[in-house]
């Protein structure tokens, strides 16, 4: 059941459990094959991941037919297997067995969990892919933990969907997916348990950071945007604090307040902090800030009709962070982690800021507002600014921040840019856990004269149609000064417009993964 009053408050209930899948009464067993072949110009060879005879010997016929190729995404559904006790045995394709990762694990789990839907199932049972099914040299070794949190992830992250409004949705959610691994030693036993219960904390905090961006701009305000954060950070054993208007003039954050001053809703400057039970030495603080602009406009320099719809997700990088303390919370690092985030609308209005208007940052670098649809580096410089006043000491944003990110990247990669290469590099590590995808692009003083102002220290625009992203990035640059920081921007990827196999339509929860992976990095 979903509720849009409180966001996703329910999700699958993902289990783990020790059992021959074979033994396994459920309506549908999903088992995973990939190809064997070594290059794309071999025939496919599919080969499925498991050790189970009964499995292999429902699904052999049509491996050996040529009929079903193990390419990702596909499936084959086969009605009263022989030999096992499910009452269907669904196979579902990942793609090249010498290339296989931990995320076409994860995006299995997921094509699994969305068949359900069409067929009005509400429970499955998936075979635990296991590697020794298949000879050393066919396929690396897929490490048992992270193979445990990846079908966690892709259970719960299949089951969102977007129509939480409608008068009577068509209730397709999945109430329970098991996945089943054959017995084995203890110690490997433990380690997929404590995978696959860190994966259900990071896959339901996805969906609460989902859930916030799918929410109209007219429910999800500033306002609510901190009750949400707050009700989270109360539930998560987090402290949170969510300051108005007055506490931003007070901050002197004039680029923050320029935002605001247009809209008829008030402000929120949300702060939580998440304390470690015993912190590992010399733990830095670090702060995570996100842009938290509920609906933009673009001001005075108001934006075309066509799509303006979509700008009610332009809080999705505040929902990332949000999102990734409330799995900070919950998976308890040995690191403390401070969120700023920077929320107001951005509105036309007799008050609005203006083109040509100077503002001053809470930092005191002045500002010439050249195009007041650039709003989110604004809020995010007094964000960024207040993190380090409050102790941070290693800086990461997130933010819907250019439509030029989607002109250098397509939909597929999201943006990264740093002033700090061993900074930049800690977060790309995190991908191959996490699954998702940032290129990181120069934030260098080669392109200082992007943000040179006439008449200010700086301007807001980069005042040309080149490197569009970059610009904003030098922007906020100038904000995070000396401390070690990453900017995330997720402009083009925050929102698919199409369903995929794995996942539905809409927000994507984008950063989140790889920012909680980023925190744990400096638990070690
Ligand atoms: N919120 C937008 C960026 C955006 C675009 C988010 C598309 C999601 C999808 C941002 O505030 C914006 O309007 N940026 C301007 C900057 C320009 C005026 C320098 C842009 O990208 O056009
Ligand atoms: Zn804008
Ligand atoms: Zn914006």
């Amino acid at each position: 059941m979903r509720s849009p009053a409180t966001g996703y408050d329910s999700c699958v209930n993902v289990k783990l459990q020790f059992q021959d899948p074979a033994g396994f009464a459920t309506p549908l067993l999903a088992v995973f094959a990939v190809d064997i072949a070594t290059s794309a110009a071999d025939a496919a060879s599919p080969a499925l991941l498991t050790t189970s005879d009964a499995l292999a010997g429902a699904a052999a016929p049509w491996l050996v037919s040529g009929e079903f190729k193990a390419a990702p995404g596909e499936t084959l559904l086969l009605h009263a297997p022989a030999n096992m006790r499910a009452e269907r045995l669904l196979v579902v394709g990942l793609g090249r067995a010498n290339t296989l990762s931990i995320h076409d694990v994860r995006k299995g789990a997921g094509v699994a969990v969305r068949c359900l839907k069409p067929r009005g199932l509400r429970e499955l049972a998936i075979a635990f892919p296991e590697d020794r099914a298949l000879a050393d040299e066919h396929m690396d070794s897929l490490p048992c933990e992270g193979a445990a949190r990846a079908l966690a992830e892709g259970a719960l992250l299949a089951d969102f969907e977007i129509d939480t409004y409608r008068s009577e949705p068509s209730d397709k959610s999945v109430h329970a997916a098991t996945v089943l691994h054959r017995e084995t030693d203890k110690h490997s036993e433990a380690e997929m348990q404590k995978g696959f219960a860190e994966g259900a904390i990071v896959g339901e905090s996805q969906n609460f950071a989902r859930a916030l961006i799918n929410e109209p701009g007219n429910v999800l305000t500033p306002t609510e945007l901190g009750r949400r954060a707050a009700a989270m950070a109360e539930s998560c054993g987090l402290a949170c604090e969510v300051h108005g208007l007055d506490k931003i003039l007070e901050l002197k954050m004039g680029a923050f307040a320029c935002v605001t001053q247009g809209s008829a809703q008030p402000p929120a400057l949300i702060v939580l902090r998440y304390t470690p039970p015993a912190p590992v030495a010399e733990a830095p603080l670090l702060g995570l800030v996100g842009k938290g602009i509920t609906f933009d406009t673009g001001g005075i320099s108001i934006k075309g009709a066509e799509n303006m719809d979509k700008m009610k997700y332009d809080m999705a990088g505040a929902a990332a962070m949000l999102g990734a303390m409330r799995a900070v919370a919950l998976l308890k690092p040995a690191v403390p982690v401070l969120c700023v985030v920077c929320s107001c609308e951005n509105m036309p209005d007799g008050r609005a800021v203006k083109p040509g208007d100077v503002v001053t940052a809470m930092s005191g670098t002045t500002i010439e507002i050249l195009n007041t649809d650039a709003e989110g580096r604004l809020v995010l410089a007094d964000g960024l600014h207040y993190a380090k006043t409050l102790g941070a000491v290693r800086l990461i944003d997130a933010a819907t921040l250019t439509g030029a990110i989607g002109t250098a990247l397509g939909l597929v990669n999201a943006g990264l840019f740093s002033n700090d290469d061993e900074e930049a590099q800690r977060f790309l590590d995190t991908l191959p856990v996490s699954g998702e995808k940032f290129w990181r692009l120069p934030c260098t003083d080669d392109y200082k004269e992007q943000i040179k102002s006439q008449i200010a220290d700086i301007r807001n625009t980069g005042g040309s149609r080149y490197a569009g992203a970059t610009a904003a990035a030098m922007f906020l640059r100038e904000f995070a000064g000396k401390t070690p920081w990453v900017h995330l921007d997720i402009a083009a990827t925050a929102w698919k417009d199409d369903n995929e196999p794995w996942q539905s339509r809409g927000p994507t929860g984008i950063g989140m993964r790889s920012i909680v992976e980023w925190v744990r990095s400096y638990s070690q």
